[in-house]
């Protein structure tokens, strides 16, 4: 179970719209507003088609996000300095600007809000939620990166020192990559000298490139720490100033994913891995598992190929993964499934990740199979000191595995809870649905989820209101028309129901 509390990634309004034929888009995303925690276990299942995979992969990067905002606190923005912060700088005139109009707007419609009657208030609630996210969405967008600096009239003094940052930052991402590449050249003429294979001055000669691309890094680290020094005497000046404390308490010093470049995104990409469902597909089958295991690495400098230490480190994730270590040159067909499903897992964990999304990981293993990848999984959480999003469309596996399940439906997030209040105490009647469907058999619990009455609805054209209102028994006339809020109803309990007060565990009996 997690101990702490620190948030990993905050994930707020994510959209993930495809777009498909006749100008119109699957709504697979559709505002999903999630915290996960360093070194939990957080568990999402729904029915098949309700968005879990491209929240995995949306969550990843590996599409590009359509809306809202994928924190990641791994590293710290100081550090990254990103191109979006300079840009945010540069534009800021323009987007107070933006800011100023939907205040405005939002207003407006607030006060002709307020004299509507009951019928209408119904009808105009959906456009008015929407122009205060939007407003609010504008604000944050600013305030998270620059904070107080927002409300600075001369920016000027501040651009200049966040360009610096920005240039610097790129100096030492590219002598990082340097280091990494001049690290390994070393270890390698050191192995080498060891099998009495290269001479001692080659040795020297790694050593002396090491320490200068070693010495350049310190160099420019000095000055990115008097940069940071300079930001902060700025905003010391400022804080008697109300305006500037108004909005700097919402400057975040987390990573939002969904506005890095490719480049930058490149560079977090040993932090953030996956591990697929399909153990058939999702190997390469012209190469060997060492192969297999190596290309990561290598693609992060890790290792060079062809790097005599290789062989050595796939050998110790292959042994942490549970696989014998003659079968580094065998090919994926010459496995079982639960085989190639350590592989994959060994792919994954090879460049030493932060957070892995594990996507039915587990789901075309046999049950007595899944029991021991699920137990390798474990071990290597504790181990690696890992954080998983772990999803399957099987409940008994994500009890066992998950400290919070969130409950998916139709691309938004119905219910999020402790694993075991949402066992003992579903309130969304689509939660309730799916427990109450738990197959008893193994044979049951390789059929897809699919409980209840009556299709699902299309992501392309969603259900108005409540989208779950088409099947659910407890659908009321507010339901069909109204979005339910996110609430908590009891202490890390969050439901999305207009119903959800009477059904709340305190009045369930
Ligand atoms: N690349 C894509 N282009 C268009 N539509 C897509 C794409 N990927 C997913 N979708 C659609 O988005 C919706 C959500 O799909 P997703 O694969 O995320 O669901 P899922 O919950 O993982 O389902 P399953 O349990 O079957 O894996 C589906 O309607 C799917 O058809
Ligand atoms: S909001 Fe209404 S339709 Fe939606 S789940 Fe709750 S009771 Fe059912
Ligand atoms: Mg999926």
């Amino acid at each position: 179970m997690q101990t702490n509390k620190e948030v990993l990634l905050r994930i707020s309004n994510l959209k993930q719209y495809f777009p498909i034929k006749g100008g119109k888009v699957v709504k697979a995303n559709d505002g999903i507003s999630i915290d996960i925690y360093k070194g939990e276990t957080f568990g999402l299942v729904g029915e098949s088609g309700c968005g879990k995979s491209t929240l995995g992969r949306t969550i990843l990067q590996l599409y590009h996000q359509t809306y809202g905002r994928t924190m990641y606190y791994g590293r710290s923005l100081d550090d990254l300095a990103p191109g979006y912060v300079i840009k945010t700088i540069e534009q800021l005139p323009k987007l107070r600007e933006k800011w100023k109009e939907l205040e405005q707007k939002l207003q407006k419609l607030e006060h002709e809000y307020a004299a509507l009657g009951e019928k209408e208030k119904y009808e105009k609630h959906a456009a008015l939620d929407q122009t205060r996210k939007l407003a609010e969405d504008a604000m944050l967008n600013i305030t998270k990166i620059v904070g107080g600096f927002v409300s600075v009239e001369n920016l000027d003094p501040i651009t200049a020192v966040y360009k610096r940052a920005y240039s610097v930052s790129r100096e030492i991402a590219k002598l990082d990559n340097q280091l990494a590449k001049a690290q390994v050249n070393y270890e390698c003429a050191v192995y080498d000298v060891k099998n009495k294979k290269g001479s001692s001055k080659k040795v020297t000669a790694a050593e002396i490139r090491k320490k200068a691309v070693e010495c350049k890094i310190a160099s420019r680290r000095t000055e990115m720490d008097g940069i940071r020094s300079e930001l902060a005497a700025m905003r010391e000046k400022l804080k008697d100033d109300p305006e500037f404390l108004k909005y700097e308490k919402y400057r975040d010093d987390g990573i939002d994913l969904a506005r890095l470049t490719y480049n930058e995104m490149r560079t977090l990409r040993r932090d953030l891995q996956i591990i697929f469902q399909d153990p058939y597909s999702s190997l390469n089958p012209r190469m060997s598992v060492g192969q297999i295991i190596s290309e990561g690495m290598a693609a992060h400098g890790i290792i060079r190929k062809r790097d005599k230490r290789t062989q050595d480190m796939v050998l110790k994730i292959m042994n942490q993964c549970g696989l014998a270590p003659y079968f580094i040159h065998r090919f994926p067909h010459q496995f079982s499934g639960g085989q190639r499903q350590r592989i994959g897992i060994a792919r994954a964990l090879a460049t030493h990740p932060k957070f892995v999304v594990c996507d039915e990981a587990v789901s075309a293993l046999d049950v007595s199979i899944q029991a021991q990848i699920i137990n390798l999984l474990q071990d290597l959480k504790e181990q690696e000191d890992l954080t998983y999003l772990f999803i399957t469309h099987d409940l008994s596996v994500v009890k066992y595995i998950s400290d919070r399940i969130g409950v998916m439906y139709l691309g938004t997030m119905v219910e999020l809870a402790d694993s075991q209040e949402i066992f003992d105490n579903p309130v969304h009647p689509y939660t309730e649905a799916l427990l109450g469907a738990i197959p008893t058999t193994d044979e049951d619990s390789k059929k897809e989820l699919s409980v209840l009455e009556g299709d699902i609805p299309s992501p392309v054209n969603p259900p108005s209101g409540c989208k779950f209102h088409t099947r659910c028994k407890y659908c009321t006339d507010i339901c069909t028309k109204v979005v339910p809020d996110w609430e908590e109803v009891s202490p890390n309990h969050f439901v999305a129901c207009h119903h959800k007060l009477s059904r709340t565990h305190e009045n369930k009996e």
